[in-house]
């Protein structure tokens, strides 16, 4: 039985595959490809997602036909344009992040991209702004993307909870870390941070969700919430 199944899985493989799907479905994109690049000569890290996460945030983020988006963690607003691309006519995208060195970046990044009028970049410890915004009574969002400092995503999602409504839509990266996640005595901060998110996403009463496997040169994974009543 063994010998008619696919070759183990390898990084060259994995890496073949995500090239494959995203020559077929996600074409050349100069906005998205000159932001990339300008990230990398500013000095920020190439830790964006990858052309087929975009993707997949952009069309999950276009099922619920949005008009409020939320970002924790931007960088140089890769995921960022994807999102803001997947807005209905009026909507708006509000990303946060702790460096002004990268929001001023991803400011530029959006102007070029076309959506700077739709993207408002908050600089500031995500959690301090996101307390803040529920303090200040913000109107929900009806998707969330966590995508910032690991050790800090269990209070990213309680937090996004309190800025959502039944049916939103919460989503997170980073989750299965070359699966290290299944690790429980791993001395890494961030492994011990995603393993107590995806904990915590489990046990939710509001919650109803999956991780789903993200190949790249490495495994890892995106989580995908839908917030209940
Ligand atoms: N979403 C981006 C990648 C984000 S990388 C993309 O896919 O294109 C993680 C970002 O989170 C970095 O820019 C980092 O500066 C920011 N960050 C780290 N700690 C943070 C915190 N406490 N609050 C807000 N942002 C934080
Ligand atoms: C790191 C952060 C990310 O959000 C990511 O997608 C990859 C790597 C990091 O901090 O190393
Ligand atoms: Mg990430």
């Amino acid at each position: 039985m063994a010998r008619h199944l696919a070759p183990p899985l390898d990084a060259a493989l994995m890496a073949r595959v995500d090239r494959y799907v995203e020559e077929l479905l996600v074409p050349p994109d100069r906005a998205l490809q000159q932001g990339l690049e300008d990230a990398a000569a500013a000095g920020l890290p190439d830790i964006a997602v990858s052309p087929n996460e975009g993707k997949l945030l952009h069309l999950l983020a276009r099922l619920v036909r949005p008009h409020r988006i939320l970002e924790i963690g931007t960088l140089g607003a890769y995921s960022t344009t994807w999102l803001a691309r997947a807005l209905e006519p009026g909507g708006k995208v509000v990303t946060l992040e702790i460096d002004p060195h990268h929001a001023e970046v991803a400011r530029r990044n959006l102007a070029r991209a076309g959506v700077g009028e739709q993207v408002e970049v908050r600089v500031g410890p995500g959690a301090a702004t996101l307390r803040a915004m529920i303090a200040a009574g913000e109107r929900p969002f009806d998707v969330v993307f966590i995508d910032a400092d690991k050790e800090g995503y269990a209070e990213y999602l309680e937090l996004s909870l309190q800025l959502s409504r039944p049916g939103s839509v919460i989503m997170a990266d980073n989750l299965i870390r070359g699966g290290r996640v299944l690790e429980p005595a791993s001395p890494d901060p961030r492994v011990q941070g995603v393993r107590e998110f995806n904990a915590r996403l489990a046990a939710h009463p509001r919650l109803d969700s999956i991780i789903l496997p993200i190949l790249r040169e490495d495994l890892d994974g995106v989580s995908i919430s839908l917030v209940k009543a």
